[in-house]
């Protein structure tokens, strides 16, 4: 499958490491101007440093996605400075795990708020734009956790669970508009989210999954590209589920 992403301009949210500089470096080796939003200034900056050694008119900016105003902002701004927004990738999220019985209602607040609510404020900033010119790839990064649910993350699976729901949703809202709004539901990634991780759980968990290891960063990024290609313009609404066959 050739890729040509040369003109297009993309954001990815949380972009400046994990999965989301993943996806931001995958787009860009295959030509699209990458913005990427963080929160850490200093990360985002080596960050931005690496994309433009691949693709220079890559960016990163930093950006709350919680914050509406931020966001709309920051989409009227790159819409001002490249003239477009092809693409659009819901990264940014937390886990802030506890049992529900303990679980504080600022701890389900906080998790809702950047993962289910910075979706929602980044896509509606960003979809009006792709409007302009009648097509744009939105990909929603969503977890096997909200498909199967996980003991101690009710918060989060609700989340996640709450962006498959917004994707077909949104996915059938612009469909006409030859936008397409895609999920993808990682596994167990490698990354500083599940660094973490002790090494007995680590065990359990591979023991889980029937490829036999915890994915790896271009496992999840391969998808996102296939999902903004050209390739990928008769999907949508769907939940592309990267998981080694964990959720099946
Ligand atoms: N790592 C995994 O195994 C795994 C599995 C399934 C789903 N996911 C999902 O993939 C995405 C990326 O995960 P990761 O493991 O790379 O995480 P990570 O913690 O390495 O990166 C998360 C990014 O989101 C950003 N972010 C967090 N809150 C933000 C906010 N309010 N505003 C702007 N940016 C914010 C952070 O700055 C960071 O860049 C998340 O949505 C996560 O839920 C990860």
């Amino acid at each position: 499958m050739k890729v040509d992403l040369s003109g297009q301009v993309a954001i990815i949210t949380g972009g400046s490491r994990g999965i989301g500089n993943g996806i931001a470096v995958a787009l860009a080796e295959n030509g699209a101007a990458c913005i990427i939003t963080g929160r850490n200034t200093e990360r985002l900056k080596k960050a931005e440093k690496a994309l433009q050694a691949i693709q220079p008119a890559c960016k990163g900016v930093a950006l709350n996605v919680e914050a509406r105003g931020e966001v709309d902002a920051l989409a009227k701004e790159i819409y001002e400075t490249f003239g477009r927004i092809d693409i659009l990738v819901n990264n940014a999220g937390i886990t802030d795990d506890q049992l529900l019985l303990r679980m504080k209602e600022d701890q389900w607040d906080r998790v809702m708020e950047t993962n289910l609510k910075g979706t929602f404020n980044c896509t509606r900033a960003s979809i009006k734009y792709m409007l302009k010119k009648r097509s744009g790839r939105v990909i929603n990064i969503s977890s096997v956790i909200g498909l199967m649910g996980n003991p101690g993350q009710a918060n989060y699976a609700a989340s996640k669970a709450g962006i498959i729901g917004f994707t077909k949703a949104v996915a059938r809202e612009f469909a006409r508009k030859q936008i397409t709004v895609n999920a993808i539901a990682p596994g167990y990634i490698v990354t500083d989210m599940t660094e973490k991780m002790e090494e007995k759980a680590r065990k359990g968990i591979i023991s889980l999954i029937p490829l036999a290891r915890l994915g790896s960063i271009e496992d999840v990024a391969n998808a996102a590209l296939f999902l903004s290609s050209e390739a990928a313009s008769y999907i949508t609404g769907h939940v592309l589920n990267v998981s080694g066959g964990l959720y099946i």
